[in-house]
């Protein structure tokens, strides 16, 4: 695991409250990858990463689902409006769990959705209220994360899920490789990136069986060409610089991640497991 210690959560929350319009405006409605197939839109790639997930975590009509790190509840929304599942989100940023509210209001699953700012590192929940615990994006956000994984292995039911997307650490241990996934971390407010094999272990420590573990790196690095092409094109730099030097130094960083993808020093992995 490579730490970043200069992380704070409040830098974390400012980002999303701050950024999320502009993840709307440049990217879509889910804020991760795309999942490529041929050279298809970013939109459609977005929702193939959602629905590939869903389908993956095994996922049926009605299930309770907690999405944590909901984002603009792009999942969330999708989850309930074809899947008709209960669905908990979850964000640490005012700003997404308003405009996540008003989204699911637009696309008439209100009832069936409902959305809390909240740390999801002091989240309580009652003990198997979940069939699903879905999280794309976010667990590279927590500082916790094996603490993380046992409180969401108590939040499912046996037989429930836990459906995991996740930027993660490569298996290079060289300096080179190391210094790259720092300068990511720092720069996209990771406080640590996990291996593939740190995932397992804290998966498996809190009582999951893993039932799938898949790399999808050379299918989802294309996300930061086109991101880094769209912000060369447009004057988003120059209004980052008016706004603070960590948000400059997030758009910095797209050619560094995508460079880590490419050399192997990250990886992208999806994880699912079960409670037995
Ligand atoms: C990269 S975005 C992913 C959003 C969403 N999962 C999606 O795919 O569109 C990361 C999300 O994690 C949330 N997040 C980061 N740290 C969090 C924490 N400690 N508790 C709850 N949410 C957190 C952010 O607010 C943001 O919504």
């Amino acid at each position: 695991m490579i730490v970043c210690d200069s992380v704070r959560k409040k830098s974390i929350q400012f980002h999303y409250d701050l950024s999320t319009l502009f993840y709307r405006a440049f990217w879509g409605r889910h804020i991760h990858h795309g999942l490529w197939e041929q050279d298809e839109s970013p939109v459609v790639a977005q929702q193939r990463l959602t629905e590939t997930l869903a389908g993956l975590a095994g996922i049926k009509r009605g299930d309770a689902v907690l999405d944590v790190g909901c984002g603009m509840g792009g999942s969330s929304i999708h989850l309930a409006k074809v899947l008709g599942c209960q669905v908990t989100g979850v964000t640490l940023s005012p700003v997404q769990r308003r405009w996540a509210t008003w989204e699911a209001w637009r696309s008439g699953v209100q009832s069936s959705t409902r959305f809390l700012c909240h740390d999801a590192e002091t989240l309580e929940l009652p003990d198997e209220s979940m069939d699903v615990v879905w999280s794309i994006e976010c667990t590279e956000h927590l500082y916790d994360k094996a603490r993380f994984f046992q409180r969401a292995a108590r939040w499912v039911r046996p037989g429930g899920r836990v459906a995991i997307c996740a930027w993660l650490a490569g298996e290079r241990t060289d300096p080179e490789a190391q210094q790259r996934v720092f300068d990511v971390c720092e720069g996209f407010l990771c406080p640590s990136l996990g291996t593939a094999a740190d995932y397992d272990n804290w998966m498996t420590a809190a009582g999951l069986q893993m039932e799938q573990e898949i790399n999808w790196t050379d299918r989802v690095a294309r996300t930061w060409e086109i991101c880094d092409e769209r912000v060369r094109k447009s004057r988003v730099r120059w209004l980052a610089r008016m706004i603070d030097s960590e948000t400059t130094l997030f758009l910095d960083r797209f050619p560094t991640l995508l460079q880590a993808y490419r050399e192997g020093s990250m990886q992208y992995g999806c994880f699912i497991a079960r409670k037995v």
